[in-house]
């Protein structure tokens, strides 16, 4: 994401100074991916000291992300954070209190909004063409498909599966699909009831007996989750796992797996929208769907990311007004990661005085509010109560 279009589309704006990872190996095999010569620290606050950057940007696991921002706006430092900003309203408050004390910037990389299908939809929106936001349904659906990449399933192999370490798929995946919602129909979540549930993965869904890693295991052939490394894997993560024990491949039924595969969310937003959410990492296929009401019309829009149906040249946003008409917006799907979102918002971090007109730049605020929406969502699936997202941001 970062660290080979640095050292190739960026050269001119931006220079990479160092690498810190608790992983020397991993950090070791960066460098020579990256092809720029660049120290390798084992300290951080060394790290700062010495190459002095102006930007730290943070891509660990998503439960430490805090400690790297809140340190580096201590050490005078502007941030760039992967999603989620964090993963609790404890760190997301420290977070918020650092940024104010310390008056430095904080970018949060939420890609999806530079998607061009996305960013049509916030076009229409704030266009106003279904005029007020009533309501909104959305469904993200994370396929377990081997031959379409199960990118659901991939989330109950390694650190994303421990509430600890992810918040859950709530916090680690939503947090991109509450912020596209706060965004899209400029609103702020205030409350939230949710259920979660456990259905196909972990321990008490196991199919064979025994199982640690599928590198290992005697049933991997016959297995629908079994799952080999890719070569860039084992450079990466195999080859280094005497350092820290990180098995990229861990099975999908271990019995520390702590986070929901099926996921269905009611949001009420400050400005009188109600949403209802569903996240399923079961399914046979990748995408989403979104439904939003107005008191001018109505919204649709489906995007599928795997699958036969994700062979179509385009995807479409459909209008429909209050006289039986209905206009399509055809967007040709883009090319790129992240249906070309993540090239756009290189382009936006890393170039000054780039246009924002929609506002797709997001700062601390939309960082907090698309993590608590996730987080009010695992309390309430604990508590069996609706969370008011004000308390969560007060303490
Ligand atoms: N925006 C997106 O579309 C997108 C896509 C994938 C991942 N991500 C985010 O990027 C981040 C990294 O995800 P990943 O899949 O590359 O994870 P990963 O596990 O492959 O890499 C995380 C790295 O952090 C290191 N690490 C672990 N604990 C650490 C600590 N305490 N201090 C410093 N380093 C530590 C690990 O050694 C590893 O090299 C996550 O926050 C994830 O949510 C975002």
């Amino acid at each position: 994401m970062y660290g080979v279009p640095m050292a190739k589309d960026f050269t001119d704006v931006a220079e990479l100074c160092g690498v810190f990872d608790v992983n020397p190996g991993r950090a070791r095999v960066f460098v020579e991916k990256v092809g720029v010569d660049m120290p390798i620290y084992e300290d951080f606050d060394k790290m700062i000291a010495e190459t002095k950057p102006d930007y730290v940007i943070v891509t660990t696991v998503d439960a430490f992300h805090s400690d790297y921002i809140v340190r580096s706006l201590e050490l005078g430092c502007n941030v760039i954070t992967e999603k989620p900003m964090t993963t609790d309203e404890h760190k997301c408050r420290a977070i918020l209190d650092a940024k104010e004390k310390y008056g430095k910037d904080v970018v949060v990389t939420f890609n999806y909004r530079f998607a061009p299908f996305k960013t049509k939809i916030k076009e229409l929106l704030n266009d106003g063409v279904i005029g007020d936001i009533y309501s909104v349904h959305f469904e993200w659906m994370l396929d377990r498909v081997k031959k379409l990449g199960a990118h659901g399933t991939s989330y109950f192999r390694r650190w994303n599966a421990r509430m600890a370490k992810s918040g859950g798929l709530l916090v680690h995946k939503s947090t991109h699909h509450f912020d596209l919602v706060n965004w899209w129909i400029n609103q702020k979540p205030a409350k939230v009831s949710a259920f979660g549930k456990l259905n196909l993965y972990g321990a008490k869904h196991a199919l064979y007996p025994n199982t640690t890693r599928c590198c290992e295991c005697k049933y991997a052939k016959e297995c629908v989750f079994s799952y080999e490394l890719t070569p860039i894997e084992v450079e990466y993560y195999k080859n280094n796992e005497k350092f820290d024990g990180y098995w990229k491949d861990k099975c999908v039924f271990a019995d520390d797996i702590d986070i929901y595969d099926t996921m269905a969310v009611n949001v009420e937003y400050d400005g009188g929208a109600v949403m209802s959410y569903c996240l399923n990492a079961t399914t046979p296929y990748e995408g989403w769907k979104i439904v939003i009401n107005g008191s001018k019309g109505r919204l649709e829009a489906t995007e599928y990311e795997t699958g036969f149906q994700a062979r179509r040249p385009d995807d479409v946003v459909k209008i429909f007004d209050l006289n039986d008409n209905v206009t399509e917006y055809h967007v040709t799907r883009g090319g790129g990661d992240h249906g070309g979102g993540d090239q756009r918002i290189r382009e936006m971090i890393f170039r000054e005085n780039i246009p924002d007109p929609l506002g797709h730049k997001a700062g601390t605020m939309d960082g907090a509010y698309s993590i608590l929406v996730g987080v009010a969502a695992n309390k309430s699936i604990k508590e069996g109560k609706i969370i008011s997202i004000d308390d969560l941001l007060k303490g």
